[in-house]
């Protein structure tokens, strides 16, 4: 595996392909992480990841400075899962003046669940991602669908600005008990972590209620928040959307249940695609 930290050096590498496959990551590496790459594998003719923990989508209180760096064993991963090439450019490198030109993606798709509890977030997404297709300039880029209203807002930018990039989404990826995989996981003790699966669980009932012909959506939603709380969990929100641009459901779309909650000091998310 290639590894890169400056553009001149990762550009002149990437001459010489036709169909970079790209997925982007903040590292603390994860077996998630390593479906995406392998999911890009087939899409292009050469495989690239990042890492660069993006200091623009991180809010005063949140926690950018003790977010794991775990260099070493990110590269051994990413290189048994088959990338070729890592570009992991420093602040100094990515952002050599202050970032006063930013991406403002669709309010109506940003100001909501996320970006209501994290003002800001996607700004400092979108502006990280655009400027990372501007280094790697992919024809293909994975990204998890864990992060479901990220992954939306992508698509809807790359759209809008005609940029000539696939978006593919990967599916989520859970460890044993149904906890999705995420590198906030490693925030949890042993006892939050035996805990932590009830999220999923509360999204399952949810879509559980959806399927069973509970059209009553307010309440399915006040059940889950309500079985969280009891818990000792503090949810922000656990809701039942449209698939499509993620507002209130008005008839039978498909749905989807999206949750973010704390647990303890953790914010974990997850979501579930409904088949009805
Ligand atoms: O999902 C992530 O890890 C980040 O939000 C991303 C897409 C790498 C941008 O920093």
């Amino acid at each position: 595996m290639h590894i890169f930290r400056t553009l001149p050096e990762l550009r002149e590498h990437l001459g010489r392909f036709h169909r970079p496959a790209f997925v982007p990551t903040m590292g603390n590496l994860h077996d998630g992480h390593l479906s995406l790459v392998q999911q890009a594998r087939p899409l292009g003719d050469v495989t690239v990841a990042s890492i660069f923990v993006n200091r623009l989508q991180f809010l005063p209180h949140e926690d950018f400075d003790t977010y794991p760096r775990t260099w070493a064993s990110d590269c051994e991963k990413l290189e048994a899962a088959g990338c070729d090439v890592l570009f992991a450019p420093d602040e100094k490198t990515l952002y050599p003046e202050p970032q006063t030109c930013k991406v403002h993606p669709d309010s109506a798709l940003t100001d909501i669940l996320e970006g209501h509890f994290r003002p800001g977030f996607f700004i400092g997404v979108c502006t990280v991602v655009m400027k990372l297709f501007t280094c790697v300039q992919p024809r293909t880029a994975v990204f998890g669908k864990k992060d479901y209203q990220q992954l939306m807002t992508i698509r809807h930018m790359v759209r809008q600005f005609a940029l000539p990039i696939d978006v593919v989404g990967g599916e989520t990826q859970r460890a044993e008990d149904g906890l999705a995989l995420s590198s906030r996981n490693g925030y949890l003790s042993e006892a939050e972590r035996a805990e932590a699966v009830q999220l999923s669980k509360a999204l399952q009932s949810m879509a559980d209620a959806i399927r069973e012909g509970d059209r009553d959506l307010a309440a399915i939603e006040a059940r889950a928040m309500q079985m969280l709380t009891q818990r000792g969990w503090q949810p922000d929100y656990l809701v039942l959307r449209r698939r499509t641009d993620l507002q209130a459901p008005e008839g039978t779309e498909p749905l989807v249940a999206l949750g973010a909650a704390r647990l303890g000091t953790t914010r974990l998310i997850d979501n579930l695609e409904i088949d009805r």
